[in-house]
Formats: structure tokens, C-alpha cells, sequence
């Protein structure tokens, strides 16, 4: 059983329970008051100095950069998954006839940037494990000499399955293959620390497990593959500051050098709006220990999962280890029911997502035992 634990520093929710943090995480109280400062700033646009101009993004890079264990300077600030996926699809300096691995019935997002490099030679293939996943025999066997890029997601938007990052980035090292992770569905619910694990690039949204708010996510990639993209982005921002217009000069050059993680900012990189409560969201997660998120987190996912009527339902997610994560699929044994108990959940005021036909709950840290009993409490009922 857990505390009350988080649950005061997030909401009001009045009466309602959200277990869908798998769609969206709520921002916690300290970053909203972060977003209403923000706003005062563009209602009293002399508040937004460029010294809070300036330190919006380097403030959001350098949590982000604690949260995965680089240097803020490694982090590449964007607006989605999609964002970074895109940035290493355009910029890989690809061959023709080189592969790119994915994994069927992944989330689109780490399928379609791919499937858009069809016409310039590269081949798509994917993976259809015996589980949503692969374990990393069947990524072995199913990589070819052309092989060059595998991508998959670390925890399984439609099935709750968590890859094993240690052995499938094992496989990608000794064959020579860069292993992209998108960890949308992960970061914020278990730790992660890149300098241990072999991911050669990390991809992560900031609207769920981060609990920042929508139109946010960040990259990072080792310096060697980010040293190696070949993507024209010369945003003016990463370049100089407003401040710098102020000068006489009208002569611009291109910046000399190899391009940085700043190169690849996502355009409007001080998004105050959205930059300043998400920086303040990761702090905040970063205050409580995301090893102390990730117990609670699971210990209400065992309370979910012990308390299911084994009669009227069945889990489809993993059960215990490893590959159990925060997002837990059930359906009714009678599947044809399951939209309707999503129905029912929803008019009790309980927020879960009906996802290719099961039911998912993902619950997190402001998430309490008795949001869980309240949940059961409809399912178990049906
Ligand atoms: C694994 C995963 N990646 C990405 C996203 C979102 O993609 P994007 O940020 O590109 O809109 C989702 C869900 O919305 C997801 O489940």
C-alpha cells in the first residue's frame, strides 16, 4: 500500500480519477503556478527580460540532461517524439539500400518518419515478434548486413510491454547498428541513466510520465551519430540573441564549426509558455527520486492488478519482471464489452483509454490507492 504520498501536490481533480497518463500527465500545482507566471509575462511582455528569455531553455536542458544522466549541453529541445524522430531521419546520411528496422504495431511515430525515406532508397522492414516487442534473439535474427537503424519504443503504447534496452542495445553494438529508443511511454516512471544502458539516441515526449504540458519533448543522441547528421537547420536564435540586432551589422554567416544539440533545437526554443512549467514539472520529479515514482508507481499497478475479478477479466499486459510497466491492458472476457466498461468507468468520473480494443490504465504518482479501489470497484461490477 502506498501514501498519500504525491497526490496533495497535484489537481484539483474535483471527485474525478485519471488513469490515463499514457494520453496525458497532469501538470503538478508548482508547474502550473509556472505556467501562470509565464503568462504574466506576455500580458506584461517588459517581464520578459532576456535574461528569462535566455534561461527557459538552458533551465529545461539541464533537468532534462540530470533526468537521463548527459550534459544539458547534449539535449535537443523539441515539441514531440515526432521531432526528433524527423531529425534523425532527415539528417542519418543514409546510402541506398540501407535498412531501417522497426517494429510492427509500434506506436505510428516511430514508424512513419521511416517509412518517409522510402523514396530515397532506404528499406523499411518490420519486425513481427512472437509479443509485442522483440527479445534481443529475435532482433538478431532478424538483422540483415544492410541493417543500419533499429527503432523501437521502450514501453508499449497498446500493450504495456517494456523492452529490455540492455539486450536489444547489445545486439545493435555488436552488429554495428544505431539503436534508437523512443521512451515516450517510460521516462518519468522509471529511471533511466544512458551512460549504463547502449541506446545511441533517446526520444521522449514531455506531456505524459514527464507531466509537462502538450507540444513538448526533447532528443538526445550520442555526439558521434549527432556529429554525423547532415540536416540544414540554421535557426538565427541558436546563432545569437535578439539582443545582438541591437548591433550595426547586416552581414550573416554561417556558423563555423560542427553543429551542437543546440543546432537542432526545435525553432521558438524559448516557448516560455510551454518550456518554463515542463522545466519546472522535471524538477519537481526530479525533487521526489524517480526511483521513489517508480515504486509507488508499481506498487498501485500490483494493487490494480491482485485486485481484477480473475473471472471477469483478463490481463494482457505482463503481469510481474521486468517487462510490466505503468500501462496495464484488461479486457472483459466477453472482449465485445469492453467499450461500453469504458463507458461505464467514464461516467463514474475514471479516466482510462480504450485502446485497440482493451482496456488501459496507466496510473502515476498523484495517482492513490483509493483511486485504484474506485476503479476495481466499477470493473469488478460490470
Ligand atoms: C510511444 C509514443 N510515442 C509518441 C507519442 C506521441 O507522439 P508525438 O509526440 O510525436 O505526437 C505517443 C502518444 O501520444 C506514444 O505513445
Amino acid at each position: 500500500m502506498v501514501m498519500a504520498g504525491f497526490s496533495p501536490d497535484f489537481g484539483p481533480f474535483h471527485g474525478r480519477t485519471w488513469l490515463n497518463c499514457a494520453h496525458q500527465g497532469p501538470l503538478p500545482r508548482v508547474a502550473a503556478e509556472e505556467a501562470r507566471e509565464a503568462i504574466g509575462w506576455k500580458v506584461a511582455p517588459y517581464e520578459l527580460t532576456q535574461e528569462r528569455f535566455n534561461e527557459v531553455p538552458a533551465r529545461l536542458k539541464r533537468a532534462l540532461a540530470q533526468l537521463i544522466g548527459v550534459s544539458a549541453h547534449e539535449i535537443i529541445l523539441g515539441n514531440s517524439s515526432s521531432y526528433g524522430l524527423h531529425l534523425l531521419a532527415n539528417g542519418i546520411p543514409w546510402q541506398q539500400g540501407d535498412e531501417v528496422l522497426a517494429v510492427a504495431g509500434d506506436f505510428p511515430s516511430d514508424i512513419l518518419p521511416w517509412l518517409g525515406l522510402e523514396g530515397r532508397g532506404v528499406r523499411v522492414r518490420l519486425i513481427r515478434p512472437r509479443n509485442p516487442l522483440p527479445d534481443p534473439d529475435e532482433l538478431r535474427q532478424a538483422l540483415s548486413p544492410r541493417t543500419r537503424l533499429f527503432c523501437t519504443t521502450w514501453v508499449h503504447s497498446f500493450s504495456g510491454f517494456a523492452a529490455d534496452l540492455d539486450g536489444l542495445g547489445s545486439v545493435c553494438r555488436q552488429n554495428g547498428v544505431t539503436f534508437v529508443v523512443n521512451a515516450s511511454q517510460a521516462l518519468g516512471a522509471r529511471p533511466l541513466d544512458v551512460r549504463a544502458v547502449p541506446v545511441d539516441a533517446i526520444i521522449g515526449v514531455g506531456f505524459k510520465w514527464l507531466c509537462g504540458p502538450y507540444g513538448t519533448g526533447f532528443c538526445w543522441m550520442r555526439p558521434d551519430l549527432l556529429a554525423s547528421l547532415q540536416y540544414n537547420q540554421v535557426y538565427w536564435l541558436a546563432q545569437m540573441t535578439a539582443a545582438e540586432l541591437g548591433g550595426a551589422g547586416d552581414e550573416l554567416q554561417l556558423p563555423a564549426g560542427a553543429p551542437t544539440a543546440r543546432t537542432y533545437d526545435v525553432f521558438g526554443t524559448a516557448n516560455f509558455f510551454n518550456f518554463k512549467p515542463w522545466a519546472a514539472s522535471v524538477e519537481y520529479l526530479l525533487r521526489q527520486g524517480i526511483d521513489r515514482v517508480a515504486r509507488h508507481d508499481q506498487s498501485l499497478v500490483e494493487q490494480f492488478i491482485s485486485g481484477l475479478d480473475p473471472e471477469k477479466y483478463q490481463l494482457l499486459s505482463p503481469p510481474s519482471g521486468q517487462a510490466r510497466s505503468t500501462l496495464v491492458f484488461v479486457s472483459h472476457s466477453d472482449p465485445a464489452r469492453n467499450d461500453e466498461i469504458h463507458q461505464r468507468l467514464g461516467d463514474a468520473g475514471i479516466g482510462a483509454a480504450f485502446r485497440r480494443g482493451k482496456l488501459r490504465f496507466s496510473p502515476h504518482l498523484y495517482n492513490t490507492n483509493a483511486d485504484i479501489e474506485k476503479a476495481l470497484a466499477v470493473l469488478n461490477d460490470a
